[in-house]
């Protein structure tokens, strides 16, 4: 993204949502964004994801200027679910492939490949409200993860869950990484959460939005499973989350 700014401009007023954002996002790089509520950050991913377009600026995938379409090469996990309700979880993933015309048996297998990563394969005839806010998640992670995205964009994905359950989906989306080296962009408010999964993270000023910190981690390659909350309390760990929490309330 070069310099890219975004104002919407409602009947009543004009918002400066985003401005002067220059951010390079690498292949397999696991970018996650925080910053004050209203700052911003979803409107970055609607802009990746082809939902909006930046009024200033250039966004380009590949160096190719994106498609101002949303299509599926940038996969969006949204905060609450939007699985179709009407079909079971197996139907909820192969919908993209069936769209594209992609032949029965590969599709069958493409599906059972990422519910099964996701742990979901013995679920697969269940309804989405016979499923947990945790499966449901789950289930539109293989379901984005099926189109074969180039980018998976995740607007505060965990974000309703509960400590244990957010834990558990932290270890898998970080082992889907690691696994399928995808490039992931990934929204959250919690600053522990970006620390445990962010190879790069990125802090955003209040409104209008502006880089202010950019952060390396090796953090994500290294986590063991189930060895997370170790980590919270390492000294460069703590050290981290105290500067971007003070950056973030400043
Ligand atoms: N469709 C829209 N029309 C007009 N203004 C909008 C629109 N969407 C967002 N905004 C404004 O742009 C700013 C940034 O919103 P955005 O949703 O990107 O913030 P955010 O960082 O994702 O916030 P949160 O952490 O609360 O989800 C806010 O001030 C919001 O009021
Ligand atoms: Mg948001």
């Amino acid at each position: 993204m070069h310099n890219v700014g975004l104002t919407y401009q409602t009947d009543k007023q004009m918002v400066t949502a985003l401005e002067n954002i220059n951010l390079q996002i690498e292949e397999g790089s696991f970018v996650c964004v925080l910053g004050p509520s209203g700052c911003g950050k979803t409107t970055l991913l609607r802009i990746i994801a082809g939902f909006h377009q930046a009024t200033n600026g250039e966004v380009l995938l590949d160096n190719e200027p994106i498609s101002p379409k949303p299509d599926e090469h940038r996969g969006v996990v949204f905060q609450q679910q939007m699985l179709y309700p009407w079909l079971n979880i197996e139907k909820n993933v192969e919908f993209g492939l069936k769209m594209r015309n992609v032949p029965p048996i590969e599709r069958r297998r493409i599906v059972d490949h990422y519910l099964e990563m996701v742990g979901l394969l013995q679920f697969k005839k269940s309804k989405s409200y016979e499923l947990s806010g945790g499966m449901k998640q789950r289930a539109s992670i293989a379901r984005v993860l099926a189109n074969d995205p180039r980018i998976v964009l995740m607007d505060e994905p965990f974000g309703a869950l509960d400590a244990m359950t957010k834990e558990q989906m932290q270890d898998n989306i970080r082992n889907i990484w690691r696994e399928t080296n995808k490039t992931i962009f990934f929204i959250t408010h919690d600053v522990e959460e970006a620390l445990l999964l962010g190879t790069h993270i990125i802090v955003l000023s209040s409104r209008p939005g502006r880089i202010i910190k950019e952060l390396h981690s090796e953090l994500p390659y290294d986590i063991e499973e189930g060895r997370s909350r170790m980590y919270r309390s390492e000294k460069d760990f703590v050290i981290k989350r105290e500067e971007i929490i003070n950056l973030i309330s400043s």
